[in-house]
């Protein structure tokens, strides 16, 4: 494709413009937009760029070792942080979604001060900023975007980094086309979004390491599921939930009292509006028999049918 090939050397072509001889942070959020922004700069600025990739214990299955897989083969220098003990220490005992929010903001922050510390000095700070953000600042991809857990020109003096955002004047498919001449995994390149906070918004109320557990073998099942049926790219967004409601069931000869998993899919434009996916009933029964019969701490399984509005697409 030549047009976005000639893109690509254009972006490159700008990066190493602006950036000189200097030295290049990004955070990594395990999106599309950062991933791709890593493989770009990797090429514009190789050693000079810095990946900090925060593992904050909020993540799904896998996808830690799925961002190092994706990225390190193709020339990022990743640096992945495993924060998970200070943002469960965190968490410990908050139940409210906003506190939730603003807390994982604030030990990113932190977090990622601490690695800009001990890695640098930087000159600049990448961010995978497309032109809707440039338009409307809604929605997004998350942890990465910094400026939505703290605006930039806040940060201390020692790290008061310049701004480089190459992606400023793209649309998300032209970012999706140059990650795949960039060589990004599809797995990656075409992932659902998923929010900063991660899995604590998804898992209602106080969060502990087993609920985050029950939850990730939940979701696994079901992404791994749409996925195998073909159905993943028709969502535009899918995901599990643990809820804290506890039911009756029964197994074997055994009653259960056990908690009920909701599962979400959504197509939408914009994510401003959604509608739920109309997914084949038999797909839901065998996703609510393997998760039943796989996670014994679920003896429930319920399908969100709700549209967006009156609700939103995560559940806190
Ligand atoms: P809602 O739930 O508001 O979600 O309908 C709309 C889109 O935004 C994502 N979302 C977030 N992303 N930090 C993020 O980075 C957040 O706190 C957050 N809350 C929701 C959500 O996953 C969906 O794509």
């Amino acid at each position: 494709d030549w047009t976005a090939e000639h893109i690509i050397d254009e972006l490159i072509a700008d990066v190493q413009a602006q950036v000189g001889d200097g030295r290049v942070l990004l955070a990594i959020s395990g999106g599309v937009d950062s991933s791709t922004l890593g493989l770009l700069l990797a090429r514009a600025v190789g050693e000079r760029l810095t990946a900090v990739f925060i593992d904050h214990g909020l993540l799904r299955l896998g996808e830690r070792e799925q961002v190092e897989a994706a990225l390190r083969p193709l020339g990022v220098n990743l640096v992945t942080v495993d924060a998970r003990a200070e943002f469960m220490a965190a968490l410990n005992g908050v139940s409210d979604p906003e506190q939730k929010r603003k807390i994982i903001g604030r030990e990113f922050i932190r977090a990622f001060e601490r690695e800009a510390r001990q890695y640098g000095p930087f000159d600049f700070l990448a961010q995978g900023t497309l032109y809707p953000d440039v338009i409307e600042s809604a929605g997004g991809e998350g942890a990465a975007n910094i400026k939505s857990h703290h605006n930039v020109g806040g940060l201390p003096d020692d790290l008061a980094f310049k701004l480089v955002e190459p992606f400023r004047t793209l649309f998300k498919d032209e970012v999706r086309e140059i990650a795949r001449l960039l060589g990004l995994p599809d797995a990656v390149r075409m992932r659902h979004p998923f929010p900063g906070p991660g899995l604590a918004i998804r898992c209602l109320g106080a969060i502990t390491e087993e609920k985050l557990d029950i939850l990730r073998r939940v979701d696994d099942i079901f992404i791994s599921g749409l996925r195998e049926f073909g159905l993943y790219d028709g969502c535009s967004q899918a995901l599990a939930i643990l809820t804290p409601i506890q039911s009756v069931g029964v197994m074997g000869d055994e009653r259960t009292y056990s908690f009920t998993a909701a599962l979400r899919a959504v197509t939408t434009d914009d994510f401003m509006t959604a509608e739920w996916a109309r997914l084949p009933y038999d797909f839901l029964a065998t996703m609510s028999n393997r998760i039943v019969n796989q996670v014994h701490e679920i003896n429930r399984v319920v399908y969100d049918i709700t549209g967006k509005p009156p609700a939103t697409i995560e559940w806190e």
